[in-house]
């Protein structure tokens, strides 16, 4: 097996039923932080971990998706015209050479697991990467780049992690740690959306994943787990329980959840202060509306 990372899956099939009624005609990827819809962070993300192939797993109603990674071939000759080069330099991004990217229907909603099983035929006997476009991480180096670099000396599978409050953890996948080194920790188990007296700890898994093949022969034998839904975290979890090695690791950045109005606001705030063209005017307004709120009191 090699050990190489070139292949990712983006499972996007959700419906987005928190963002109703913006995603009722608009794929909930498609949303926009700033000028860029999230789903262009987790490409650009796996391109620089040195991703080749992306493979989506969609449902009904995600073409927009697909006509987004497409060439556009009226607006970049408008803007050609217009000599726009700085404009047809930004859409090159968004545009993806023939057979770099693949799309797989997932036909019903049973969970992550079965979103991630879907694309099993396009993985073969590799290593792959999970990244949930809802889970935005702004760092230095991209967050699946350091797991790449960390994964070549961890072999086996590794989840990004971070610590959540213990009030929070049935939102996620819970790591039962059975060694802590720091950014890296074993794991001996993992459990999805344990109630708080029942999570093994509080360190949380987040949306990026370096995966062995293993996980996906897993993924054909598991049984419906919280939720009702096959369970991508339960899968690992079988890793773990066979002795093969499933590690934890502490990434360096910010996580915000995209998945939520809450995070989606903090996200939209962050990335905008974090542009030199929108920083002082921003910084003003958010000043003006403190004054603003502390007067009022
Ligand atoms: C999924 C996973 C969960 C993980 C989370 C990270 O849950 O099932 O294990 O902790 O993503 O965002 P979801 O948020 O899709 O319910």
């Amino acid at each position: 097996m090699k050990n190489k990372v070139t292949k990712a899956i983006f499972p996007v099939a959700g419906l987005g039923t928190r963002f109703l009624p913006a995603t009722k005609s608009v794929p909930k990827e498609i949303m926009t932080l700033v000028d860029r819809p999230l789903i262009q962070y987790a490409i650009d993300e796996a391109r620089a971990a040195g991703i080749k192939e992306f493979i989506f797993v969609t449902s009904r109603g995600k073409g927009a998706l697909e006509d987004y990674f497409d060439h556009a071939p009226v607006l970049e000759q408008e803007l050609r015209k217009k000599n726009k080069t700085e404009l047809l330099e930004i859409l090159k991004n968004t545009n993806m050479d023939s057979g770099e990217i693949a799309y797989i229907r997932q036909h019903k909603a049973m969970g992550l697991g079965h979103a991630v099983w879907c694309a099993r035929r396009l993985i073969g006997n590799e290593p792959f990467a999970v990244i949930l476009p809802d889970d935005v991480i702004a760092a230095e180096k991209p967050c699946l780049q350091q797991m790449v670099e960390a994964f070549q000396e961890n072999p086996g599978c590794m989840v990004a992690a971070m610590e959540v409050p213990r009030t929070k953890t049935s939102s996620y996948g819970i790591l039962d740690v059975a060694e802590d080194m720091g950014t890296h920790v074993s794991v001996r188990g993992m459990v999805e959306k344990p109630e708080a007296d029942a999570a093994p700890s509080n360190l949380a898994v987040i949306g990026r994943y370096i995966l062995t093949p293993n996980v996906m022969r897993n993924l054909n034998r598991i049984k419906a787990g919280s939720g009702g839904e096959i369970q991508l975290t339960d899968a690992i979890a079988m890793e773990a329980a066979e002795g093969r090695p499933v590690n934890g690791y502490r990434f360096s950045g910010q996580r915000f959840d995209c998945g939520s109005k809450a995070g989606f606001l903090q996200a939209t705030v962050s990335f905008g202060l974090a542009r030199e063209e929108l920083r002082d005017g921003l910084m003003e307004y958010l000043q003006d509306l403190l004054h603003v709120d502390k007067a009022a009191q």
